[in-house]
């Protein structure tokens, strides 16, 4: 059979071993690995397998038996690489690696090829190098520990197996150090754009969400823009940013950021959450929710841990948006349309027929005009560029005027207001 050159013929897994600590329906797991996979272009997946395991087996991961079988299948569809949706440990790999005659890659594994593929900054960039360096490395670890607990009855000290680690495990350190230099540079002047965008006097909205909730579909509808909008995992890895204003309210910039997924394993999170840095600048947060998803309340809630492990947590204003109403049967529907009627902070809407988008506009206006604060300015004469600045920016409510000055009332933002202090 001839297959096309381009494209690495692939085979999630999914390990259902009973009585692990997994929230998650199988079958649920299995789509979202599969989508997961199918985020990188090269891949191309034939097929995809949930296996039931009473437990995990050290060595081999499953047991002999189906070991065999998955291999058979495996051969029959020139299967070349095989993705197990779950950890697998440097010996299960090599060991399942040598008997399917396939490259093998577990869960991080894969999302960090999906990082990869994706980090558009050079933060980004640096992020998913560092991470994979550290993953590599407890591998080498991990491995190195298994050696010498194999000939440690033996009475071995060092070895050829050793010493090639060891120096693998050096090299990789020496790079991590530079990386680690190299970032803290970008994080500087990162930290200079922030303050510079400080200055503009559009409060922040930033879009959150779980993967493949419509972010990027909400994020063109108010934009107008072109940004990557499809089904594919992590379209966006670093958060777009654009200004845009909102029809009947004020000016706004709309920061899209990376899609949050489950389980996130943890070598990987602080490149996730260098990618979400703007949310922390956000005056406002959008949480966009996939409300047709049968897990939508699961998925709520790993993104709010992470809002939350974030720092941005409860004292931030938020808002749901409870998308994709338009793929919800109708009479769950109907309830749902109620449901977020009765709640001012939650708007049932669709990113695709547009039903809803106006009153979550007008939500997003209305909580952004909340955010302001009233204040005196007093003036001197000379002060007219000041003077002029306040009323192109239309906040101005109340002007006197006396022998010593101006004296205005006026209704601003507190981005409005460093901007004041800054002229
Ligand atoms: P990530 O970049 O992975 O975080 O995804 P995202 O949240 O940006 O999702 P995206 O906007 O790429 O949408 C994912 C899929 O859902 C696309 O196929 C969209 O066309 C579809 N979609 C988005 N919003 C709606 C909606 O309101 N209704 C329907 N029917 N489909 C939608």
């Amino acid at each position: 059979m001839e297959h096309d050159a381009q494209v690495t013929r692939a085979w999630v897994l999914h390990p259902d071993i009973y009585g692990a600590d997994t929230r998650r329906e199988a079958s649920f797991a299995l789509e979202e690995a599969v989508a997961l996979a199918a985020a990188l272009p090269e891949l191309e997946v034939i097929g995809s397998t949930t296996v039931r395991l009473p437990r995990a087996h050290p060595g081999m991961l499953f047991g002999s038996g189906k070991i065999e079988e998955l291999g058979q299948m495996f051969k029959a569809n020139e299967i070349e690489l095989v993705l197990i949706d779950g950890p697998v440990s440097p010996v299960q790999q090599r060991n399942l690696e040598k008997a399917w005659k396939v490259k093998l890659l577990d869960r991080t594994g894969l999302i960090l090829e999906i990082f990869s593929d994706r980090a558009r900054t050079r933060e980004g960039v640096l992020q998913v190098e560092m991470a994979a360096l550290s993953y590599q490395r407890t591998r080498l670890v991990r491995a190195w520990t298994h050696l010498e607990r194999q000939r440690g009855g033996l009475g071995f000290v060092g070895g050829p197996g050793e010493t090639q680690i060891e120096a693998d495990r050096r090299a990789i350190d020496d790079q991590l150090v530079r990386l680690r230099r190299q970032l803290s540079k970008v994080v500087k002047t990162r930290e200079l754009h922030r303050k510079a965008r400080a200055k503009v006097p559009f409060p922040i909205v930033a879009l959150v969400g779980y993967t493949n909730a419509g972010k990027s579909t909400l994020f063109n509808h108010v934009t107008g823009a072109d940004v990557m909008a499809k089904d594919m995992l992590f379209a966006t890895l670093d958060p777009t940013m654009r200004a845009v204003q909102l029809p009947d309210g004020p000016e706004i910039i709309l920061s899209d950021t990376v899609g949050f997924i489950s389980d996130l394993p943890t070598e990987l999170v602080a490149a996730f959450r260098a990618t979400l840095e703007e949310v922390l600048a956000a005056d406002l947060i959008l949480h966009v929710r996939d409300i047709a998803h049968p897990e939508t309340d699961i998925q709520a809630e790993d993104v709010q841990d992470i809002l939350n492990s974030l720092g941005v947590g409860e004292g931030a204003r938020q808002i749901e948006v409870w998308n994709k109403i338009d793929l919800v049967e109708q009479e769950a529907a109907e309830a749902l349309r109620a449901r977020a009627a009765r709640d001012d902070a939650i708007f049932a809407v669709s990113a695709v027929t547009g039903e809803g988008l106006g009153a979550l506009f007008a939500a997003i206006a209305g909580a952004l005009e909340a955010e302001k604060s009233e204040a005196q300015v007093d003036l001197a004469f000379s002060q007219g560029k000041q003077r002029a600045w306040l009323f192109k920016e239309g906040i101005v409510e109340e002007e006197t005027q006396d022998e010593s000055g101006f004296h205005l009332r006026v209704r601003w933002t507190a981005r409005q207001a460093r901007k004041f202090e800054a002229l």
